[in-house]
C-alpha cells in the first residue's frame, strides 16, 4: 500500500466524511443497530458516537492501517467495547453465523469484489440477523449515469478505489432476497456522488 493511501488519503477522508449531512445519516442508521456487531470498511470510526447501548461488542475490520491509527482516539473514547483488525471483507477472519448486525457506511464503492465482500457478509450473520447500510452508487438517471461512468476511471486513483457507478441495490439484492431500501440523492453533494442507497438486509431464518 502506497503512502497517498496509507497516510494522505486517511487524513483527507476524515475531514471529508465529518460533516453534518453524512453524521445525519450515520445517526439515522445506527439507531436500531444492536447485539454482536461487525462494521466492515471501519475508516477512521466516524460511526464511533453514533452506536447506541445496545450494542454489545463491535467487531470492524478495515485493509488500510492508516485508517486505524485516525480512529484510535474514537475508539477508546468510546463505552463499545471494540476490537478493530486489519482485514479484507472479501475474506473475514470471523466464524459463520457470529454476528447478529453487520453495518457497512459509504464502502462498498472501494471494495474490489464486491460479490464476494456480500457473500462474506451473509455468511457471518446469524439467520435472522441484519445487514445495514448507506453507499452511494449509480443514479437511475441516465445522463447522470453516463457522467458517473466516464468520472469512475480518476475517482479510483484519487479516492483509493472507490468507484462512482455501481447499482447497488441490484448487487445487494443479489445475495440478500430481503430488503428495505431507500434511494435519494443526499443535499449536500453534487448528483455524481451523491445518490444514495440506504436500507437493512436481513438474512432469513432457516
Ligand atoms: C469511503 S471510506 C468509508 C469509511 C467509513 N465506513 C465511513 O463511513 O467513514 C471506504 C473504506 O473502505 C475501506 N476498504 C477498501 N477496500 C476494502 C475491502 N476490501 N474490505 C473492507 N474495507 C475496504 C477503505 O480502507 C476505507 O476505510
Amino acid at each position: 500500500m502506497g503512502i497517498y493511501s496509507r497516510l494522505i488519503f486517511p487524513r483527507l477522508l476524515d475531514l471529508s466524511m465529518s460533516g453534518q449531512e453524512l453524521s445525519g445519516y450515520r445517526q439515522s442508521l445506527l439507531a436500531s443497530v444492536g447485539g454482536e456487531v461487525l462494521e466492515i470498511g471501519f475508516g477512521t470510526g466516524l460511526n464511533m458516537p453514533y452506536y447506541g447501548d445496545g450494542v454489545t461488542s463491535l467487531t470492524a475490520i478495515d485493509p488500510n492501517e492508516g485508517m486505524a491509527q485516525l480512529a484510535a482516539q474514537r475508539v477508546q473514547s468510546s463505552t463499545v467495547d471494540v476490537n478493530l483488525q486489519t482485514a479484507n471483507a472479501e475474506a473475514l477472519p470471523m466464524v459463520s453465523e457470529r454476528f447478529d448486525a453487520v453495518v457497512c457506511t459509504w464502502t462498498l464503492c472501494s471494495i474490489p469484489n464486491i460479490e464476494q465482500a456480500l457473500a462474506e457478509v451473509f455468511r457471518v450473520l446469524k439467520p435472522g440477523g441484519k445487514f445495514f447500510f448507506i453507499e452511494h452508487g449509480l443514479s437511475p438517471e441516465r445522463g447522470i449515469g453516463t457522467w458517473q461512468r466516464r468520472v469512475t476511471p480518476l475517482q479510483r486513483r484519487i479516492a483509493d478505489g472507490c468507484h462512482l457507478d455501481r447499482p447497488m441495490a441490484d448487487v445487494i439484492q443479489s445475495v440478500f432476497e430481503q430488503v428495505e431500501l431507500k434511494e435519494f440523492y443526499s443535499t449536500g453533494l453534487p448528483k455524481l456522488i451523491g445518490y444514495f442507497y440506504q436500507g437493512v438486509a436481513t438474512k432469513p431464518h432457516l
